[in-house]
């Protein structure tokens, strides 16, 4: 099995990026961590991080019968992009959004998803622990689907 994390627009900024909202982990951190706990779960996963949107899409496209799970933490494309949307909902396979902060306690405009309603499943709030029970979550699942 093999799993793919995505990280969208401004993850790449982790660590300065606002840590009052995101913390201090980088991006790299995050990526360690999941490839470390992968390792222990003996399956096979690669990380993808863009801040363009088409970028992204070319990956998910790519990842038809490479991967069998995505992680996903779109940024801000959360909120606006049916074009992910569309790619996520056109390769079928089985995603779980993540988010750092908890999307439904800020601005207004971020408690929208155009993600989430196709999801596996949402984690979001527990800062970088959001990506270690996601991945978790998406393990379960695939591994009881098969
Ligand atoms: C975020 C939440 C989004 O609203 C925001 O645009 C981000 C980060 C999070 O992880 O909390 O870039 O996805």
């Amino acid at each position: 099995m093999r799993l793919l994390l995505l990280n969208g627009p401004n993850l790449n900024l982790l660590g300065q990026r606002e840590p009052e909202l995101y913390g201090s982990a980088t991006l790299e951190s995050i990526e360690a961590d999941l490839k470390k706990l992968s390792l222990a779960e003996g399956v096979g996963f690669e990380c993808f991080q863009s801040n363009f949107e088409g970028a992204l899409i070319e990956r998910i496209h790519k990842s038809v019968d490479q991967v069998e799970g995505i992680l996903i933490n779109a940024g801000a494309y959360t909120h606006t992009s049916i074009a992910l949307r569309d790619a996520l909902l056109a390769t079928k396979i089985p995603y779980v959004e993540v988010h750092l902060s908890n999307i439904s306690a800020r601005e207004s405009y971020r408690h929208h998803s155009y993600l989430a309603d196709k999801a596996v499943g949402l984690v979001s709030g527990f800062g970088v622990i959001s990506y270690r029970l996601a991945f978790e979550g998406l393990l379960a699942y695939l591994r009881q689907k098969r």
